[in-house]
């Protein structure tokens, strides 16, 4: 919950008879109440052996005239290092529970193909197995976040997967690990216990999936050095059910985390989800509108896991999230390829904001899908590659990592469409282990600026800078002919007197105020 909430204000100022209005609205950022830890695996990410991401994503053809190491594409790498990657989930996703982990270990001419029943049946070389993920992680400097296979596979299976990754002593496992070029245990601790188990898991009920993941969860073995966080395969949105009886049925010492999935669906209607690039107002209004209800998941999740765990110790981990639209024009549609544009900034920049507001609860999440699919944070087209809006909003956004939270209040003015309202402004907080405070603020109205008057205890005196995240148009975005059309700025349509501060945020804008 956002600690405390929506105080005073805002009033309409009419500029001149016929022009537009200027709204302007009060926000207090509370510095002496610091809330939770902002975790940085909030800012976590997921890719799938689905379409482009893993296969000519990151892992690319040995003649790709690209930097490379070995055959991990180094331009992609680096610019996942420098918003700091926290965490990567892999290797699905639905894909993880038909993924035997054994296919992809060992000399790769000699791994088996098997087709990727999921995502259009193309042929999977098992090239990119484990130790290529790992070394991934490694390049990035992120935590790995594997999800075992329970609708296929078996305790057994997943047993085994763990012990050849973290057991450091000779077992044939451990041995196998070796010859396979990694002497040291890899010390993986994020582990999912399946994935969607009520769908493309397994279409699980949620009291047989609660027995099963206590089953695998029993054979997942800590090693020296190494404590697992074992996530369980939670909801489908608005599942409440299945949250309750997961955290009736499994001992709240037994899970790390449960999981949430939550897909904004700009249409609301999954057979026809819309453009990505081609969309009016009404598609703006509701993806956004769409977009903001993860609140109200993530409020009514966390009451659910606050009856069985008061402590909060057990993680609400949204693990898939983004906006999820048609295809592009003439690809695969298996391979869930989609532009991105400042409309999708704003929905990633606003989500973060509110997982950031319920960081004593949401500990982790991952955006899908990164590289070439869904929601990316970059696209590639053989050697080129371009940064999404989204991906500025993850560079802005990284000053919240592991800082603490502080409150913010206030009460939005509302952005109107066709007699529907959604909140214009949403903002969120924190202090970093220097003091600096970090306010980051997203104005999804497309037709108004909004004037904020913020005041910060204690920040009377202090320096301000700002970047900003806008466009013309809610629709633009960054192309392999124009790949730096939507991309951040130094931001300076603010002043700070005397520990207040008023920001104009333009239409449609993601601004990050830093004070210190
Ligand atoms: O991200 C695409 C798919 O969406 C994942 O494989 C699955 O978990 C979800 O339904």
């Amino acid at each position: 919950m956002i600690k405390a909430l929506i105080a005073s204000i805002t009033c309409c100022i009419l500029l001149a008879l016929g022009a537009a209005a200027q709204t302007t609205m009060q926000l207090a950022v509370n510095t002496n109440a610091p809330g939770a830890v902002i975790s940085k695996n909030i800012y976590g990410h997921f890719s799938e052996d689905l379409g482009h991401c893993i296969y000519d994503g990151y892992w690319v053809d040995p003649s790709l005239n690209v930097p490379k190491q070995g055959r991990i594409r180094m331009d992609v790498v680096e610019a996942l290092k420098k918003i700091q990657v926290p965490l990567l989930r892999w290797p699905g996703g639905c894909y993880a529970d038909q993924y035997h982990w054994s296919d992809g270990v060992g000399e790769p001419s000699k791994r088996p193909k098997r087709l990727n029943a999921v995502w259009g049946m193309v042929l999977e070389d098992n090239s990119f197995g484990t130790n290529e993920f790992l070394q991934l992680c490694d390049l990035i400097g992120c935590q790995p976040y594997i999800a075992g296979n329970v609708g296929t596979g078996t305790p057994q299976e997943m047993s085994n997967w763990i012990e050849y990754l973290n057991y450091n002593g000779n077992s044939t496992l451990a041995e196998m690990r070796k010859q396979n070029g990694h002497e040291k245990p890899y010390n993986v601790s994020f582990w999912g216990v399946g994935n969607e188990s009520w769908g493309c898991g397994g279409n699980m009920t949620p009291e047989f999936y609660s027995d099963q993941y206590k089953r695998y969860a029993t054979y997942c073995l800590n090693y020296p050095g190494t404590h697992l966080k074992k996530i369980a395969s939670g909801s489908n949105g608005e599942d409440y059910n299945w949250t309750e009886v997961c955290m009736k049925q499994i001992p709240t010492g037994d899970m790390w985390g449960i999981s949430m999935h939550y897909y904004t669906i700009a249409t609301g209607n999954w057979g026809h989800k819309g453009s990505a690039t081609q969309f009016d107002e009404s598609e703006y209004f509701h993806g956004l509108k769409n977009c903001l209800h993860i609140e109200d998941l993530v409020v009514k999740h966390s009451a659910i896991m606050d009856k069985y765990d008061p402590a909060k110790k057990v993680a609400l981990c949204v693990d898939e999230w983004g906006i999820w639209t048609d295809v592009e024009p003439g690809t695969n549609p298996a391979f869930l390829y989609q532009q991105n544009s400042m409309r999708d900034a704003l929905i990633a920049a606003s989500t973060l904001n509110i997982f950031n507001n319920h960081a004593d609860r949401v500990r982790l999440a991952s955006l899908a899908q990164t590289v070439n699919v869904l929601q990316s944070l970059i696209l590639t087209n053989k050697e080129k590659m371009v940064l999404t809006p989204t991906y500025h909003v993850f560079d802005l956004f990284k000053v919240h990592q592991d800082a603490t939270l502080l409150p913010v209040q206030f009460f939005s003015p509302s952005y109107t469409y066709n007699k529907e309202a959604v909140p214009a402004i949403n903002a969120s907080a924190s202090k970093d282990s220097n003091g600096v405070v970090h306010i980051s603020i997203v104005n999804i109205d497309p037709h108004n600026a909004i004037k904020i008057n913020a005041s910060f205890a204690g920040a009377a005196n202090k320096n301000v800078a700002a970047q900003i995240l806008t466009s013309a148009a809610y629709t633009d975005v960054n192309s392999f002919d124009a790949p730096n059309k939507v991309k951040p700025a130094a931001f300076t349509d603010f002043k700070m007197s005397d520990g207040n501060l008023s920001v104009n945020m333009p239409r449609l804008s993601v601004v990050v105020l830093e004070i210190k």
